[in-house]
């Protein structure tokens, strides 16, 4: 499978399964619009694609693969709403369009932020998926890379370092937690669905996905200067105008890009126990890396 084919497998499985799962009749209809606009409207779908890529190596890509890519597409663009309100990043840009607390109101934004949050855990706990040993293992898996122990942790840390002068191992364990988490997340969940047991696999797909990780959110880092408003959808410089901690202002937009280049190296090197199958991870480690938005 080459990165086309994956994207148009994840984008389309992943779309219908979330658009299936919210169809019930709401009696609040700006939150059922604010949720929609916040799951359709052009994220690239990296995390459903870590996932599907993952389950595939292992043969075997079910409802219940659906559900995880679903879920942790809720819990991303539930990060992005409330990242974006004006208590957090104030930004009014995402995806090329108005930021969710722009297009609704902030109230419309922190509610429909809520409610995918949850909307992530009702799809993997769904008693139809008949899977209830794995389910609640992924459930375990998502929540913990969700809350303290994960992205809300790095989103806290993100916030208290505005304007101060942090360490080096201070901003990795921030952007570990605050990206690195659910995509370490994608990868695991990706694997539990697919019944692996192997263990020695699921170490190296771990150690992937902390090296990928990582280089996501440097990367993103680096974009924030290098790449332009109109080709990120979001506003360049937002990082720099608010005087965030990251990558580029700490060690360099060069050493940034060297450290990006090293952990790719790194995520591939671990990809190689699965030969072919392993390819579609080793083509979204490129894109992740080379991405200009
Ligand atoms: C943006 O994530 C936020 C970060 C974790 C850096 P993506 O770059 O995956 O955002 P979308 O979903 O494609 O818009
Ligand atoms: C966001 O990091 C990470 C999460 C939403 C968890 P950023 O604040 O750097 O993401 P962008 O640049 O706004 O997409
Ligand atoms: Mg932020
Ligand atoms: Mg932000
Ligand atoms: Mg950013």
């Amino acid at each position: 499978m080459n990165l086309k084919q994956l994207n148009d497998l994840s984008c389309h499985r992943v779309d219908s399964y979330l658009k299936n799962s919210l169809t019930e009749y709401s009696p609040a209809d700006a939150l059922h619009e604010a949720m929609l606009y916040s799951l359709f409207n052009g994220g690239k779908r990296v995390r459903p694609m870590l996932v599907y890529a993952t389950a595939q190596i292992f043969g075997l890509i079910t409802p219940l693969t659906d559900a995880c890519a679903a879920a942790i597409e809720a819990i991303h663009a539930y990060s992005l709403v409330h990242d974006d309100l004006p208590a957090m990043d104030d930004d009014n840009l995402r995806r090329g369009k108005p930021t969710c607390h722009i297009q609704f109101d902030e109230a419309t934004a922190i509610l429909a932020g809520d409610a995918l949050q949850t909307f992530a855990f009702e799809m993997l706990s769904n008693t139809a998926l008949e899977q209830a040993t794995s389910q609640l293992q992924l459930i375990q898996t998502l929540s913990k890379a969700s809350g303290r122990n994960g992205m809300v942790t790095g989103q806290m840390i993100d916030l208290a370092s505005v304007n101060q002068n942090i360490d080096r191992k201070t901003l990795e364990t921030m952007h570990l937690h605050k990206t690195g988490a659910l995509i370490r997340a994608s990868i695991q969940m990706g694997a539990i669905s697919a019944h692996c047991n192997d263990h020695d696999a699921f170490k190296a797909l771990d150690d992937y996905a902390l090296a990928i990780g990582l280089a996501f959110q440097v990367q993103d880092d680096i974009l924030d200067i290098t790449s332009d408003t109109q080709t990120l959808g979001k506003q360049q410089f937002s990082d720099a105008d608010a005087n965030k901690p990251t990558y580029p202002k700490l060690i360099g937009l060069e050493a940034s890009k060297k450290l990006v280049i090293d952990l790719h190296q790194q995520a591939n090197e671990k990809i190689q126990l699965f030969g072919e199958k392993g390819q579609p991870l080793v083509e979204l480690a490129n894109y992740i890396i080379h991405r200009n938005h």
